[in-house]
């Protein structure tokens, strides 16, 4: 349950809106820092997950690079103090506009997904006269175990150069002389809540950056990517994940030459616990089946539920009742899966109540959209 502290805070404000604890941030980033520092990796924080202004501007302060998939959020990162040499940019549609900004600004690395991506930002990066310093975001067809729409390395998925295309990327960068070829870059998937798939990641990494040393490339970056999962069920015994096991993981099964640093791209596991979406109770509906309580918050503010069919605790802050029913929590948005969770065991719940949905930091606000022409959803903070 959120603590007093905050909801006392809370309860000031106009719902809908998320509510930011930034001492939870600051706690998440130390940690972060403390265990990835021990083996020097570096850690980028991937912009996606959330680009609110107060947490990406603490974020910076805590020294982390940024990770981008957009013109936008480099932009984002630089005019928020980001340093350039530290900003990496993924994407398998950079437009050209897009590629032309981030050379402008020289960014640390373009992480490129495809063969003609790779034509296409030696031909701009000419006409500025300039080297562009290039990874090459590869599909190293491992598992990820997470949902479909989140999983990332597999053949089947639209990311990265496939293995089979090695030989003509090799070929290729021989006649690409405004590329820098200086890493390799991968990103298996999101919420992995178990590590294994890391260790699995680890070993492919390692037989390609031999394939990549036996061609003659000896490349002084890896990057792996982020994906390491929150856990949604206990949002407060569990606000920190174990980030000395998942650095451990790359520690121990990583190959790295001495001239090679670790990268890493952090998203969700840096920024989920520290948000929640509060909303506040419109309706209570009594259906044939199924208790239904309607919030002032819906789909619009946070999509994962209805998009992923994500679990997120949901807490009624506001009521004393020791008496406990089911209900489907539910938005105003006009489409069925606009549902928060089916048969949540809530203390009995009136209108006005207000309600927490937990481990809302990662995905929500950066999702939210104005369909049904919603209010843009504001935000407010621990301090
Ligand atoms: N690097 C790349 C290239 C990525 O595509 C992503 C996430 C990350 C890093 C950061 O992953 P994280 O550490 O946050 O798992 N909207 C979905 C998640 C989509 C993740 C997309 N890529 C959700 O709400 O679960």
């Amino acid at each position: 349950m959120l603590k007093e502290e905050h909801i006392k805070k809370i309860n000031q404000y106009k719902t809908p809106f998320y509510y930011y604890d930034l001492q939870i941030l600051q706690k998440t980033l130390d940690v972060v820092k403390a265990e990835s520092y021990k083996y020097n990796y570096h850690v980028h924080y991937a912009f996606k997950a959330n680009t609110n202004s107060r947490i990406i501007d603490l974020i910076q302060k805590n020294g982390l690079g940024a990770d981008c998939v957009s013109g936008n959020e480099v932009k984002c990162a630089i005019e928020n103090n980001f340093d350039s040499s530290k900003v990496v940019f993924a994407g398998v549609g950079k437009s050209d506009d897009e590629i032309n900004y981030a050379l402008e600004k020289n960014i640390f690395c373009f992480n490129c997904e495809s063969l003609q991506e790779l034509d296409v930002i030696n031909e701009l990066a000419a006409k500025q006269h300039k080297l562009a310093s290039i990874a090459l975001r590869i599909n190293p067809n491992v598992d990820a175990h997470t949902h479909k729409y989140i999983t990332t390395g597999l053949e089947e998925n639209k990311f990265g150069i496939n293995p089979y295309e090695f030989e003509t990327v090799i070929e290729k960068l021989k006649h690409l002389p405004n590329l820098k070829l200086i890493g390799l870059h991968f990103h298996i998937g999101s919420q992995i809540t178990d590590l294994s798939p890391f260790k699995k990641l680890c070993s492919r990494v390692n037989e390609i950056n031999t394939y990549f040393l036996n061609k003659g490339f000896d490349l002084p970056i890896i990057n792996v990517g982020g994906g390491v999962g929150i856990n949604y069920h206990e949002p407060d015994k569990h606000a920190i994940i174990d980030f000395a096991a998942y650095f451990k993981v790359f520690n121990n099964f990583i190959e790295l030459r001495k001239n090679q640093e670790l990268h890493f791209e952090l998203g969700r596991a840096i920024v989920a616990q520290c948000g929640s979406l509060i909303s506040k109770v419109l309706y209570i509906k009594n259906g044939i089946n199924t208790n239904f309580a309607i919030l002032d918050a819906g789909m619009t503010e946070l999509i994962r539920p209805a998009l992923y069919q994500a679990f997120h605790v949901i807490e009624n802050i506001s009521s004393k009742e020791k008496n406990t029913i089911k209900y489907d929590v539910v938005g105003p948005i006009c489409e069925s899966s606009d549902c928060f969770g089916k048969a949540v065991e809530l203390p009995e719940t009136k209108r006005s109540d207000i309600i927490a949905i937990r481990s809302a930091g990662a995905y929500g606000e950066v999702m939210a959209s104005r369909y049904n022409l919603r209010d843009e959803v504001r935000s407010y903070f621990s301090e």
